[in-house]
């Protein structure tokens, strides 16, 4: 990508309409989102003040709207003070106190729901216990926990505080939840004796254990809700049960007021390099907009039951499951476990029986299910079912046609979301009783969201179907606000490329002829396996950290059910392995990864090689093990390799 555009490879013509019924019935029509966009072009800090003071209820108001002082690290509503977990909870309890707040559904079918009221008790409550365990406003907490209510409450009551959490995805292995644990110095763990996924126990009290061995000098407190039952130990004087640390404590806390700039939560996401960065975002600017895109993007309203299947170690689970469908006031559906347990009809039964009306997921879930037939969703009632969402990759046409005539019976908007950790919102998507959808599209951006496609000079990309860096040109409320602990690398990340005048996603991008965007892919050696998004310098980091590994190169291919899987070619200590031991290698690497980093970083194909493939430079061809890896034609000059014979080793034709 450096001297010549990228070529845009999906060109895709259907279009579909929203129904007159729902366009009807929705929350933003054709007129009011020409409205907003209006407003925001007009004025762009003030359509943000003006939702800012709709949406928010504010403990001090704020006289600044957006300060660009020390910019690229921009600040919004710098003079405001406000609650986030007041202004999900308390804000309803008057006129919504009864209504459910969460539905929670257990793997083995167990339910429990929780009104607003409820919640908010449940939150005060442990928020009084965080206190009485010595942390306080602008310390760090950990939660390790699986999917279940106390996972949104321990956040919840973080915010309450003002402790800033940092939730570790569950499938994290115990070397990955030490780094971050150590980066982030955090005071205290939040996790669980184990979680139920697939049938299996996630052990996450024995991995915290393993964490904690070395090196996390910061932990003084391990709170530990019981969810299993199972055996775990329990080490004197640091950990503490959850049912313990709350018991003696009252369900009232006040909400302290707090700056709109105080960090609300660091989320740690992979990047270029073998280290992940914990990605800072803000209180106020960050919680209008996962509560202003709850209500557009989701047509929210009283009679919704919302499900949102992310898990709440990722940034959708955190958007769109603890804190924006809550400020919107809505009923959420949290499950547990797996989507194919017992049968691939687990989603479509609990859409049935919960009732659910608006439901969100994820390419990769839907390619998985779909495998199985149509027969499971046939089996259920899907009729309340109003609206479709999908987000953490783009969605390939046929997956999109299946959610569209055997999910949505032909008769929901598929709302197809762009947007990533560092945004902290949704960006770019339909707006359900507005936008005319094309598959594979995630169409136009929202009001106050100025997204383009530019050049390696960063000129606008005007022509059709032309690709090229996607963009954003003025900043947002809900922007990450720095990398923790690295402003440096923040703005090298983000910004340096275009000289700081805009953010540079990361992803590539072109526009067709009616304006809308289709997201071509990453530009740095960040992958999305399963939705799930993994740099690849992190396998390598993990790979060469095994004793016998010399060196090791990470590269995608495409994977019909995860999008992208890992290839790894592996250069070993001693004669190159092969036949039988090469297998019994293969299985002990990729052990090895899912222990230093996470079942999902596990390389689905290992290739052993003598050595890789180098530029004079002494840069590995990554190109050329991407293309050999995708099965594609070599069309990069080879004549520079050392040793040629290796192409067929990397072919795994030697
Ligand atoms: O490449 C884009 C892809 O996921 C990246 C962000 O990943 P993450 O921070 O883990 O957040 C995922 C959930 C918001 C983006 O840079 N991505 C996300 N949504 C889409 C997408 N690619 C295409 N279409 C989408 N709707």
């Amino acid at each position: 990508m450096t001297d010549k555009n990228i070529e845009s490879i999906l060109i895709e013509k259907r279009r579909f309409a929203p129904s007159a019924e729902f366009t009807a019935g929705a929350r933003l029509k054709p007129a009011d989102l020409e409205a907003l966009h209006a407003e925001a072009a007009a004025d762009y800090e003030g359509f943000w003040a003006a939702r800012a003071r709709e949406e928010l209820s504010w403990d001090k108001p704020f006289t600044t709207v957006l300060d660009d002082s020390k910019a690229p690290n921009y600040a919004w509503f710098t003079d405001g003070e406000l609650n986030v977990s007041a202004n999900c909870l308390d804000v309803h309890l008057a006129e919504r106190g009864d209504k459910t707040a969460i539905i929670f559904e257990g793997e083995e079918g167990d339910r429990r729901n929780l009104s607003y009221r409820e919640l908010t008790s449940e939150v005060s409550r442990f928020a009084n216990a965080l206190q009485a365990q010595g942390a306080a406003a602008g310390d760090r907490i950990v939660i390790y926990m699986p999917m279940v209510p106390e996972a949104v409450i321990a956040m919840q009551a973080c915010a309450r505080i003002g402790a800033i959490h940092s939730v570790v995805f569950g499938g994290f292995s115990a070397n990955a939840l030490r780094d971050r644990i150590i980066d982030a110095g955090a005071k205290m763990v939040i996790t669980a004796d184990g979680g139920r996924r697939g049938g299996s126990v996630i052990e996450l009290k024995q991995a915290t254990d393993a964490a904690l061995a070395e090196g996390c000098a910061s932990i003084e407190k391990v709170i530990v809700l019981k969810r299993t039952g199972h055996e775990i130990n329990m080490t004197a004087g640091r950990d503490i049960w959850w049912d313990d640390a709350v018991a003696e404590q009252s369900d009232v806390c006040e909400p302290v007021a707090l700056n709109a700039e105080h960090p609300l939560f660091l989320l740690y996401t992979s990047g270029s390099t073998g280290k992940p960065k914990g990605i800072q975002h803000s209180s106020a600017g960050y919680l209008l907009q996962a509560k202003l895109t709850s209500k557009w993007v989701f047509d929210l309203n009283d009679s919704d039951v919302f499900w949102c299947t992310a898990d709440v170690g990722w940034i959708t689970g955190h958007s769109y499951v603890a804190y924006g469908p809550l400020a919107a006031g809505a009923t959420i559906v949290m499950y547990e476990g797996g989507p194919v347990y017992p049968d691939a009809g687990r989603f479509w039964k609990m859409c049935e029986e919960l009732g659910v009306t608006v439901f969100y997921t994820a390419p990769t879930a839907l390619r998985a299910l779909m495998k199985f037939g149509d027969e499971f969703p046939n089996q259920y009632d899907l009729s309340k079912i109003r609206l479709l969402g999908t987000v953490g990759e783009p969605i390939n046409p046929e997956a999109w046609m299946w959610y569209h005539t055997v999910i949505g019976k032909e008769r929901c908007p598929i709302v197809d979301t762009w947007w990533q950790t560092e945004t902290g919102g949704i960006m770019m998507t339909p707006v359900p009783g507005v936008t005319a959808t094309k598959p594979g599209s995630c169409t136009l951006a929202l009001p106050g969201i100025m997204t383009d496609v530019v050049d390696d000079s960063g000129n606008s990309v005007e022509a059709a179907d032309a690709g090229g860096y996607l963009v954003i040109r003025k900043p947002w409320p809900s922007m990450l606000r720095t990398i923790w602990g690295d402003n440096d690398r923040y703005i090298e990340t983000y910004w340096e490329k275009f000289r700081n005048r805009f953010y540079v996603a990361g992803d590539s991008a072109h526009r067709d002829a009616d304006g809308y965007f289709w997201i071509m892919g990453r530009i740095d050696d960040v992958v999305n396996v399963s939705g799930h998004r993994l740099g690849t310098m992190e396998v390598e980091s993990a790979l060469v950290a095994h004793q016998r590994v010399v060196e090791a190169a990470v590269v995608s291919r495409p994977h019909d059910v995860k999008g992208e899987s890992i290839f790894a070619y592996v250069v070993f200590r001693g004669d190159r392995p092969t036949g039988a031991e090469a297998e019994a290698l293969t299985k002990e690497l990729r052990d090895w990864v899912g222990e230093q980093v996470g079942a999902i970083a596990k390389p689905d194909d290992i290739r052993f090689t003598d050595n890789l493939p180098k530029t004079r430079s002494g840069k590995i061809m990554r190109r050329l093990l991407r293309a050999i890896a995708r099965g594609e034609e070599i069309t990069q000059d080879t004549s520079t390799l050392e040793n040629e014979a290796i192409l067929d080793q990397l072919r795994g034709l030697a």
